[in-house]
């Protein structure tokens, strides 16, 4: 290997070329899209948003802008937490893997809590803090929105309360202890502390809990509290929004070293990874100057893409939320637990969901037991060097399928990938794995 010709693979950007504005594709959508409504019976889950959310939040939510300006304080904080940050191209990957075709990955991974989480945590935090609230609330699944929120949080003096799945939250007690450090309350959910929460737990004192579930018991709190307001990890256009940062800086990457994606790979649980990654390039195509095919890389227990229905559903189990239109299995699907907790989510983001039915997105969906994802991990793992997050290497073995098909048609394609985020609070489940 020494002595080869140097290969340099990070292609980075100047914090000069840190994007200022958000890229809100709904702007370029051919046909509006379909509003969040309520239900036929019950009381205004519409009338019922100001109470829980900030009003900026919900501004953005609706906003019809195709960009939206970053306040200087949120882009300071971008940079205090490593953006812009690094692409890199996977040479010993693709070695490895003897394909022809180039493997290009961005570094999400590298923020503070170890996700791509923290380009929405510190945006709604910024507004939360602005409008005076003291306290916020949020779900979590894998842990890691949960870590960014908490990190945000005692960043700007706020109290942060997060209900994680009880099943991840018995499974990853590294998560927990992080959240503690940096002041949050962290809840197994259901939990005690709401009404919905504690219905569940009467039918069922070992619930293994969702992220529909959590959503409910976050919001059910918030809307008790008039100091505290809920904070979505996903799904939301304003939260996809937020996590445009990282496409537009995979544009500029990808111009400075003259190629373009062929195919772009991330995980959906929701959709604000792969929508973060794809947004910016689904844009470029959308007005005919790119090609790039983007797939979405789901589990078989929540694939919402392929085997959900585009209609509109409630966004948490509780039905506190408007409806919206989306891919769903049901707001009250029971899913199996995976170790990729961030993936088992009942619907798709609404933008992705009508991105979907135009036929932009393709899906890729994998068995339930995740034996060929943690062996995407362990391939990752010994050439790139990092430990990928459960999550994130998803999209690894999409890419790695994809890079092993191009070998044997004798394709020069590129692809890329998002590596969400990092797996050293991931080490129970790779554990099992080895
Ligand atoms: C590392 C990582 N990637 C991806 C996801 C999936 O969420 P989303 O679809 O909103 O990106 C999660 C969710 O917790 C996550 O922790």
């Amino acid at each position: 290997m020494w002595g080869e010709q140097m290969k340099i693979s990070p292609i980075d950007l100047t914090i000069d070329e840190l994007p200022d504005k958000w890229y809100n594709i709904t702007a370029d959508f051919p046909s509006p899209m379909s509003p969040p409504k309520d239900p036929v019976e019950g009381e205004s889950r519409l009338k019922l948003l100001p109470e829980f959310f900030t009003a900026e939040a919900l501004k953005q939510e609706m906003s019809q802008e195709r960009w939206i300006r970053i306040p200087e304080e949120v882009k300071e904080l971008y940079i205090h937490v490593g953006r812009p940050r690094p692409l890199y191209r996977a040479y010993r990957l693709e070695k490895y893997l003897k394909t022809p075709a180039k493997i290009y990955y961005k570094r999400e991974d590298l923020s503070p809590t170890g996700s791509h989480k923290v380009n929405t945590a510190l945006a709604q935090l910024y507004y939360v803090a602005k409008e005076g609230y003291e306290r916020v609330t949020t779900e979590t699944g894998a842990g890691q929105w949960g870590s960014a929120l908490a990190h945000g949080a005692a960043l700007m003096g706020l109290k942060c309360t997060v209900y994680m799945v009880r099943f991840a939250y018995n499974l990853k007690p590294g998560r927990r202890t992080i959240m503690k450090y940096y002041g949050a309350e962290c809840l197994p959910s259901p939990s005690n502390r709401t009404t919905f929460g504690k219905k569940l737990l009467k039918e069922n004192p070992n619930h293994n809990g969702s992220l529909g579930i959590a959503v409910s018991e976050g919001i059910e709190d918030a809307l008790k509290h008039d100091d505290t307001v809920y904070c979505l990890g996903s799904v939301l256009n304003h939260v996809l929004l937020h996590q445009t940062v990282i496409g537009q800086e995979v544009i500029k990457q990808f111009e400075k070293i003259d190629e373009t994606p062929d195919v772009m790979f991330a995980c959906l649980g929701g959709g604000s990874n792969f929508g973060g990654f794809t947004i910016p390039m689904m844009g470029l195509r959308l007005k005919k100057k790119v090609d790039t095919r983007f797939v979405a890389c789901q589990s078989e227990v929540s694939a919402n893409l392929v085997n959900g229905k585009y209609e509109y559903d409630f966004g948490d189990a509780a039905e506190q939320t408007p409806l919206l239109k989306m891919f769903t299995l049901g707001h009250k699907k029971d899913m199996h637990p995976i170790y990729a907790e961030g993936l088992r989510y009942h619907a798709a983001a609404p933008v992705l969901s009508y991105l979907r039915n135009l036929g932009m997105i393709e899906a890729k969906v994998y068995p339930r037991d995740e034996k060929l994802i943690f062996e995407a991990a362990k391939i990752f793992m010994r050439t790139e060097g990092f430990i990928p997050a459960p999550e994130s290497a998803y999209a690894i073995r999409a890419a790695i399928d994809e890079a092993l098909e191009a070998r044997r048609k004798n394709e020069k394609k590129v692809i890329a990938m998002n590596i969400s985020g990092h797996g050293f609070v991931d080490l129970e489940a790779y554990d099992k794995f080895i």
